[in-house]
């Protein structure tokens, strides 16, 4: 059995009916918004609007990935970190200090689809005055109590090919008509197919029951390289969104994916205590929130993935690489996350028997004395 890490697109979907009502579901009902081929995009369209001045700084969390902290860098802006826990929650105290005069933005991640204090953040920005933007990136369909995240900040950024099977997709919203309309570039023709390309190969692999990629993840240099190809492909072009996502996008069931991801979480929460030392990140799924991923911390986690990796299981790490500005000394307790922190799969396409596996696999790695 081959267990991939995210959603797999299947040809079938071209087939389905659009349903007419997917743009009334948050946040494709955002009256402002624009679709980009990825968040990164989605962010550096919103830093050129901003207008920085040299002074000014934004704050973003000190646990991220280099494709957050890039268009920042692209886009000249300065950078200061505010800290995360151990649970992913921001250091309300951290970033009340950091918050001074110079702050312009501050960069709220709502890690794997959990929110963080919003209402609070949401009245320091106010009575600051600073941009409050909501990073959905993990957070696709998920809401504090009844109210959407990514609705209470000045605006919001999504990366739909997370949590949908598409092979591209970014969106912002933003509040009111602050900013100019700019003219995207055309998404990529030829990086459209071979993102489609990319898609059909998975599904392919599905059906088969085999791929090559748990043997070529298991290098970290293939792995490495990978992900880094994707950062450095990254131009600031703003490019739009793929023609194959836009029509794919009205084809899915939003309501059926968020119950299999809950149904999922639910899962491994009741039965992580049978993998011993494994330490799950959240303890409870509060209603409303539409799960990304299920984050453990294990021991040896590197040897944990490659193993599982062997047994065609692609466990992910979000994120086993932190951008190097972050100050070590200053954020050890991120670079400890990033060292152990494994994620268990939530997505649409994992049903009892893959989430089955998946706990049975890590249940014996954990006997065998592995972690
Ligand atoms: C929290 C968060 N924000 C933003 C991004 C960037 O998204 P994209 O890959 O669509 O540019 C990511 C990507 O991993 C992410 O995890």
């Amino acid at each position: 059995m081959y267990i991939p890490g995210r959603q797999t697109l299947s040809p079938a979907f071209f087939l389905k009916k659009r349903t007419r009502d997917w743009e009334e579901f948050f946040p494709f009902n955002a009256e402002s918004k624009t679709f980009f081929s990825n968040a990164r995009s989605a962010i550096f369209f919103l830093l050129k609007n901003l207008n920085f001045s040299a002074s000014q700084v934004a704050l973003l969390p000190s646990y991220l990935c280099t494709s957050v902290a890039l268009p920042f860098q692209k886009a000249g802006v300065r950078i200061k970190f505010y800290r995360v826990n151990n649970l992913l929650e921001i250091d309300l105290d951290d970033f009340l200090t950091k918050i001074n005069e110079q702050a312009r933005l501050a960069l709220i991640i709502h890690y794997f689809g959990f929110p963080q204090p919003i209402e609070e953040i949401r009245k320091i920005c106010q009575t600051k005055g600073v941009f409050l933007l909501e990073d959905c990136a993990q957070a696709l369909f998920s809401r504090n109590g009844d109210e959407p995240l990514g609705s209470f900040g000045d605006a919001g950024v999504f990366s739909l090919r997370k949590t949908l099977p598409l092979p591209d997709g970014g969106l912002l919203i933003w509040r009111g008509n602050a900013f100019k309309e700019v003219l995207l570039a055309k998404a990529s023709k030829f990086s459209s197919f071979l993102g489609f390309l990319k898609e059909m190969t998975n599904f392919i692999e599905i059906k088969l029951g085999f791929s090559l990629r748990p043997l070529l993840l298991r290098s970290d240099k293939i792995r490495l390289f990978y992900q880094e190809a994707e950062d450095k492909k990254w131009r600031d072009n703003l490019q739009a969104i793929s023609r194959i996502s836009q029509i794919l996008i009205s084809r899915f069931d939003f309501s059926e994916i968020i119950e299999r991801r809950i149904a999922n979480f639910q899962f491994y929460l009741s039965e992580i205590g049978r993998v011993r030392n494994a330490q799950p990140i959240f303890w409870e799924l509060p209603r409303g929130v539409c799960p990304f991923g299920f984050p453990i911390l294990v021991k040896n986690r590197d040897k944990v993935r490659i193993e599982m990796l062997r047994r065609g299981i692609n466990l992910r790490t979000f994120w086993d690489v932190l951008p190097g500005i972050i100050p070590r000394d200053e954020f050890l307790n991120s670079y400890y996350l990033s060292r152990y922190i494994l994620v268990l799969p939530t997505h649409q396409d994992i049903m009892e028997k893959q989430r089955e596996k998946i706990l049975a696999e890590l249940e014996s790695l954990s006997r065998k004395g592995l972690f």
